[in-house]
């Protein structure tokens, strides 16, 4: 590892010294985190004169904060706005802090940060492991202290670490050490770490130790195909990656689309039930200002909420496949209590008649469940372990159900 200068040494030295007892403890993503972020609606469009509306500038996230009060977003649990990359200057400022674009964050960020407080909301921020930032501002190899200060000094609630532009040999030893930085500043500060999705065999018990979320797979894009291949990458679930999945740390699929132009509606909702059942972060990444009211419904389904937010913080795993159905199941509160969701990717035809047993759902006490539709509520069947419950899929379509547990 690249060190320079004396600010890497301390974290080292307590490193070493508290050894295998050292954990992450900052009492933040108890549940999986919610809010918004502007990375894949937004990117890094910095033409504010040709694009007011859409360019990263301190009046999207403004905006974005009204409208996640003004529109209940906050009252169903959405709470971070999230700043992703290009926001900030070119260069470091004299004392080598990090400073905002002047242009399109007039007043700093310590001014959003009052701002979005002001609102009840947190405020995230976007940096860069690297010697720069995806997008190619600096990075904050060889200042992660003062970076870490800085953030703390501006009120950032949250830190998204990207990976681009280092060597992948120093993720391990680095993503740890900016967690350590953050802990000195006092500063409660959720810690999103890029480390897995740079690396071919990450040890997802260590990151667990420093991250309270992390990224382990590729940034999703605005269609169908992306969702489809994040879901059955989390399907796989290579190296066991979900049983780290818990309250305070939590796998990151990336952000939720809905709202945007890539998914039809039954798409949308495939995304928002298999989000749930993930235990996976709930970050928009959508233009509030101008969203369809079926896609704000389903952001704000308080069913599907509900399992996303369930206070056990499972992950749910994918446990059975038939041709292009999928079975997910995903422990929730209280004890003994299911949810899951049937999956159909297949792609023709009025949709599949499925008969399924309890079993197959994970449902296996012989006291028999009571199934709900976890986005309406209706109650849809009693089912055992070995009686059948009947249902109809659509093509790129899910039912997201609740099991409770009869006694
Ligand atoms: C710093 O770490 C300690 C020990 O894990 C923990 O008790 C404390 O809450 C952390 N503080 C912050 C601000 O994260
Ligand atoms: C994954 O880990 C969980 C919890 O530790 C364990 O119960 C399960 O058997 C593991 N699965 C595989 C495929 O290793």
């Amino acid at each position: 590892m690249k060190v320079q200068g004396t600010d890497m040494i301390l974290p080292l030295l307590v490193l070493v010294i508290i050894g295998t007892v050292w954990g992450l403890d900052n009492g933040l993503a108890r549940t999986p985190p919610m809010g918004w972020m502007s990375w894949q609606r937004f990117r890094c469009i910095t033409d504010c004169e040709n694009e007011p509306k859409n360019c990263i500038s301190e009046q999207l996230y403004k905006d974005m904060a009204d409208r996640l009060v003004s529109d209940g977003y906050a009252a169903v649990g959405y709470e971070y706005v999230n700043i992703d990359d290009c926001w900030m200057a070119k260069e470091r400022d004299a004392n080598d802090r990090l400073q905002a674009d002047p242009k399109r964050f007039p007043n700093g960020i310590k001014a959003l940060a009052d701002y979005v407080h002001g609102k009840g909301l947190k405020l995230g921020i976007y940096e860069d492991f690297g010697t720069h930032t995806c997008g190619g501002y600096p990075g904050s190899k060889f200042y992660m202290q003062l970076d870490a200060e800085t953030f703390a000094s501006w009120g950032i609630d949250s830190l998204k670490l990207d990976g681009c532009y280092t060597e992948t040999a120093d993720i391990p030893i680095g993503y740890p050490i900016m967690e350590q930085f953050l802990n000195l500043t006092g500063r409660p500060i959720l810690y999103s770490c890029s480390w897995p999705a740079y690396l071919q065999k990450p040890t997802y018990q260590a990151i667990a130790k420093s991250c309270n979320i992390w990224r382990n797979y590729g940034d999703i894009q605005d269609s169908w195909g992306s969702v489809e291949s994040i879901i059955n990458f989390y399907g796989k679930d290579s190296g066991n990656f979900s049983s780290v999945a818990g309250p305070g740390n939590f796998n990151d699929p990336d952000m939720l689309i809905i709202g945007n132009f890539g998914l039809s509606y039954n798409q949308q909702r495939v995304q928002m039930a298999m989000w749930s059942i993930m235990a996976a972060p709930l970050l928009m990444s959508n233009d509030l200002r101008n969203i369809r009211k079926e896609s704000k419904d389903l952001l704000q389904n308080k069913g599907a909420i509900s399992i996303n937010q369930d206070p056990l913080g499972i992950q749910g795993r994918l446990i059975h496949t038939a041709g292009k159905i999928q079975v997910w199941n995903k422990p929730i509160t209280p004890q003994g209590n299911f949810a899951f969701a049937i999956l159909n990717f297949g792609d023709g035809g009025p949709g599949s008649l499925i008969s399924v047993k309890g079993a197959t759902l994970g449902l296996v006490d012989d006291r028999g469940y009571n199934i709900t539709d976890a986005f309406t509520g209706e109650y849809r069947a009693a089912v055992k372990p070995n009686s059948y419950f009947n249902l109809t899929v659509v093509p790129s379509g899910v039912f997201l159900g609740k099991a409770y547990l009869l006694k």
